[in-house]
C-alpha cells in the first residue's frame, strides 16, 4: 500500500480538490482507494463522498490520534492507496501524516504571498515532498504562464523541490465537487481530467524512481 499526504498550511491551496481527484484517478485505475479526512473543520472530502452515489473511493474522518492505526488496518484490509487530506494549519496531525506518508504534496497557488511563506513552514513537512502549483493562469499553447514559472522559480531558488507539473485554474474543478463528482465524470476527456492523468502519472513515477 501507498500513502500520500496532501498538506499545505495555507487555506483554500487546494488540498481537498486534490485529493479527491488523485483518489478517483487511482481509483479509475482499479485501486482500492481510501481517503482519511483529517480537516474536522471544513470535512470536504467527507462531505464530498456523502454525496457522492458510487462508494469508490472510501472516505473516512480521522483524527491525529488515529493516524497510524488508521495506515496499518488499510494496509491489513487490502488497501493499495491511503491519501490523508490535511487541515490548513501546521500542527501534530500534519507531522504524523507526513510521516507516515511514503510521499507529501504540498499544493500552492502561484501567488507571491502564498509562495513566500512556503520556505518558512516546509520544516514541518517530512520529506520527502514536492510542492504542486496550483489553480495557475492559462498559458499560451499550454506552456506554463509568466506567474506560475515565476512561483516556480521562486521556490526552486529556495531549495524547494516542485512538481514539473502545474494544475489549471478551471471552473470544471470547482464544478465537479458539487455533486459529490470528480472531473473525470463531470468532463470526461477534457482538459482538467488530463492534467490530473498527468500528475497521477508523474507520482506513480516517484515511486517506481
Ligand atoms: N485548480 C482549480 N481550479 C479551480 N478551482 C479550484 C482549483 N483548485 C481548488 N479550487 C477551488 O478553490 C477552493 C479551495 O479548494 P480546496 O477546498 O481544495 O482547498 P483546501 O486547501 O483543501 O482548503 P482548506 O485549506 O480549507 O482545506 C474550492 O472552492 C475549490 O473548488
Ligand atoms: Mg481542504
Amino acid at each position: 500500500m501507498k500513502t500520500i499526504a496532501i498538506s499545505s498550511q495555507k487555506g483554500g491551496s487546494g488540498k481537498s480538490t486534490v485529493t479527491i481527484h488523485l483518489a478517483v484517478a487511482a481509483a479509475n485505475s482499479g485501486m482500492d482507494v481510501l481517503v482519511a479526512d483529517l480537516d474536522p473543520h471544513s470535512q470536504t472530502a467527507a462531505e464530498w463522498a456523502s454525496e457522492r452515489e458510487i462508494d469508490t473511493p472510501l472516505v473516512v474522518k480521522a483524527n491525529t490520534q488515529d493516524i497510524v492505526q488508521l495506515t496499518a488496518q488499510a494496509k491489513d484490509e487490502g488497501f493499495d492507496l491511503l491519501i490523508f487530506d490535511c487541515p490548513p494549519y501546521v500542527d501534530d496531525v500534519v507531522k504524523v501524516a507526513t510521516e507516515v506518508a511514503d510521499y507529501t504534496l504540498i499544493p500552492a497557488q502561484p501567488r507571491f504571498a502564498d509562495i513566500r511563506t512556503l520556505p518558512r513552514v516546509i520544516n514541518n513537512v517530512a520529506p520527502p515532498f514536492a510542492v504542486v502549483l496550483n489553480a495557475c493562469q492559462v498559458g499560451l499553447n499550454g506552456q506554463e504562464s509568466s506567474k506560475t514559472r515565476e512561483a516556480r522559480m521562486l521556490l526552486e531558488d529556495a531549495g524547494i523541490f516542485v512538481a514539473p507539473l502545474h494544475i489549471t485554474r478551471r471552473e470544471a474543478f470547482a464544478d465537479a465537487l458539487n455533486g459529490g463528482t470528480a472531473v473525470y465524470e463531470f468532463e470526461p476527456g477534457g482538459k482538467a481530467a488530463k492534467e490530473i492523468d498527468r500528475l497521477w502519472s508523474w507520482l506513480q513515477e516517484v515511486w517506481n524512481g
